[in-house]
């Protein structure tokens, strides 16, 4: 795992959208692993910024959203589809025949989640997964006590990230679907590359457990140890909590794949 610090949420979101443009241009047929949660809304805006002032180009990118909740068609603006649509899909050239966000409206979750999976393999894998972190230290919806090995499956969501969530929904967490369809933990692992974003004060205390441990059924970001590529990139206020800064700021002045992205 490696950690680069920047100054604020804008900084983190321009290099984030940096890092997935030159993925985007170095393949241009890259398969996505997309996130939601407002951490995304600022690394979203950046990637319109990039298509619309760079001519950054999605036509030929396919996409894979972590998780939806189940009970909300696409149709309803709280749904992760409806999201996507509207902060990223939408405002780009993306070809939404070539983005896939689970279908929280199936009869049968266990055979959505098998046919998500499924599309998955086929289109190769996933190139870079992008992932926020919930404060439960959840990973798309993988809450606590969620199996490392877990595929894509419908899961019950922790009472802590209904809340977290509300805001979304009137604020009232009782709205907030309780059950979703998420991607496995071993599923995000099998992405070729993860970019772990934190931002705000209030992931600092979830974000040092999960890079500093111990790896802990009880917190599903810290599987990504048993990942080789994984970056997190963080603003100042979400690395507070962490205690060996001078160490990772040292790495990341001398180690060549992190150190040119500081400025
Ligand atoms: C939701 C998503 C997660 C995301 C989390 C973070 O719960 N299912 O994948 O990581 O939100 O939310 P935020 O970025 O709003 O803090």
């Amino acid at each position: 795992m490696k950690l680069l610090i920047r100054p604020n949420a804008a900084d983190v979101a321009r290099l984030a959208a940096r890092l997935l443009a030159a993925q985007i241009e170095r393949r241009a047929d890259s398969v996505l692993g997309l996130a939601t949660g407002r951490t995304m809304e600022l690394i979203y805006d950046e990637l319109v910024r990039l298509h619309e002032n760079a001519g950054l180009d999605f036509s030929g990118c396919r996409s894979f959203n972590l998780d939806e909740y189940i009970g909300l068609p696409g149709t309803d603006p709280n749904s992760y589809r409806s999201t996507m649509n509207e902060r990223l899909f939408g405002r780009v050239n993306f070809n939404l025949a070539n983005t896939n966000v689970p279908d929280g409206m199936a009869s049968n979750h266990g055979a959505e989640a098998q046919r998500y999976e499924a599309c998955i393999r086929v289109a190769g894998g996933i190139d870079l997964q992008l992932l926020g972190l919930g404060e439960t230290g959840h990973i798309g919806f993988n809450e606590p006590l969620s199996s490392f090995a877990s595929r894509t499956r419908d899961v019950t969501l922790a009472p802590g990230s209904r809340l977290q969530n509300a805001v979304l929904f009137g604020g009232e967490a009782g709205r907030v679907p309780v059950r979703a369809i998420t991607m496995g933990i071993a599923t995000i692992l099998d992405a070729k590359r993860i970019l772990l974003i934190a931002t705000g004060s209030k992931k600092a205390s979830i974000l040092a457990k999960t890079v500093e441990g111990p790896v802990t059924a009880m917190i599903s970001g810290t599987a990504l140890h048993h990942h080789r590529d994984v970056l997190v990139l963080a603003d100042e206020d979400a690395a507070a909590g962490l205690t060996q800064r001078d160490y990772y700021d040292w790495v990341a002045r001398h180690d060549p794949q992190i150190s040119g992205l500081r400025d």
